[in-house]
């Protein structure tokens, strides 16, 4: 019988007390990134799910990262939530970006809908500050959200890439210090909006699901993520079932990733408590006691960190015993 059993790159994770010690710069970190001031962080950050180290920031900061599909409703927004506020319980400053223009939901997932007063339109329109369409989170007070427009609103004509760009660089001088990850949720389709949210960044995130339409699309925009110049690309598999794959009813990982030929950078099951939490406007990462898609949130924004992937294997037979880490190769 086949069964998915993802290899463990990373140790296993664990529930700690403890207070995320501050981030000891590399070699890497140091070299080639100016830091006009030390960033300030949150000094004690109590109860934190993390792993038995702190993971190493790779690359240069900030990494502007996108998060896209090309299909619609397969979980970008959702990773972005989760994976960025996982991000920001690892101590990395966050800046969240909502690109979904007219269809903005990421305010309501993280449950900040009612602090959005301000958006990038307004300040490009000169209506107000950076700071002040920035909105910060209470609970982690590293992690920030901006949306693009307002709900239901259009596109505003000249608006585009160059504007995202202007963002980026705005961030990066800002008196408090440039943030470590910009994570911006691409609308759906491969559009204006597409265009617009890809622009900036310099990798990818391309969630996908085991299905023959959303594996259709995701090959498509990793095609035109490549011509724009993004070679940093990697899958997230969404809404695994692991008894459909036994039953051959869904696609294995191993195909997915045969097909799209995508580094792996997690894989996400099937939960109901996704939708729980999508409609609680309270991410599934900040459950207590932690489910498997939060923790595979966890494990996907560890791997990010770190620039890391993971592979996915078929193995012959299911084990008899399985234990509640199996699903992540435990
Ligand atoms: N792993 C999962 N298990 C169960 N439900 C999920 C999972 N991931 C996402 N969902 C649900 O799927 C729906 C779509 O998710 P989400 O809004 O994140 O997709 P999207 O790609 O951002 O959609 P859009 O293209 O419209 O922006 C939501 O109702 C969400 O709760
Ligand atoms: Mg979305």
């Amino acid at each position: 019988m086949l069964v998915l059993k993802p290899l463990p790159l990373n140790p296993k994770p664990f529930l700690l007390n403890k207070p995320i010690l501050p981030k000891t710069p590399t070699p890497q970190t140091l070299k080639p990134h100016p830091r006009p001031r030390p960033r300030p962080r949150p000094r004690t950050i109590p109860s934190v799910l993390q792993w038995n180290r702190k993971p190493e920031l790779a690359g240069d900061t900030p990494r502007v990262v996108v998060i896209t599909s090309g299909k619609g409703g397969v979980g970008k927004t959702t990773t972005t939530a989760n994976v960025g506020l996982s991000l920001a319980r690892l101590g990395f400053s966050v800046v969240s970006v909502d690109a979904d223009v007219g269809l903005r939901n990421l305010d309501l997932l993280l449950g900040l809908e009612n602090r959005v007063n301000y958006t990038l339109v307004e300040v490009m329109n000169g209506d107000c500050r950076l700071d002040q369409a920035l909105v910060r989170d209470k609970r982690w007070t590293n992690f920030e959200l901006l949306c693009i427009s307002k709900p239901r609103s259009k596109l505003p004509l000249g608006f585009g890439g160059k504007a995202l760009v202007w963002l980026v660089e705005s961030l990066k001088t800002r008196p408090e210090g440039s943030p470590d990850f910009i994570l911006i949720d691409c609308p759906a389709g491969i559009d204006a909006g597409f265009i617009t949210a890809i622009t900036p960044a310099n990798e990818a995130v391309l969630v996908t699901t085991p299905d023959i339409t959303s594996l259709r699309d995701a090959d498509r925009v990793t095609g035109l993520l490549e011509c724009d110049g993004i070679r940093d690309i990697k899958m997230i598999v969404n809404r695994v079932r692991t008894d459909m794959i036994k039953g051959e009813d869904m696609m294995s990982v191993l195909d997915v990733q045969e097909m799209l030929g995508l580094a792996l950078l997690g894989v996400i099951p099937e939960d109901s408590e996704v939708i729980r939490s999508t409609n609680r406007g309270y991410p599934l990462v900040l459950n207590k006691p932690p489910t498997l898609a939060g923790l595979a949130f966890e494990q996907a924004a560890w791997r990010l960190v770190e620039q890391d992937s993971m592979k996915a294997v078929m193995v012959e037979e299911e084990p008899k015993k399985r234990g509640f880490f199996s699903f992540f190769g435990g």
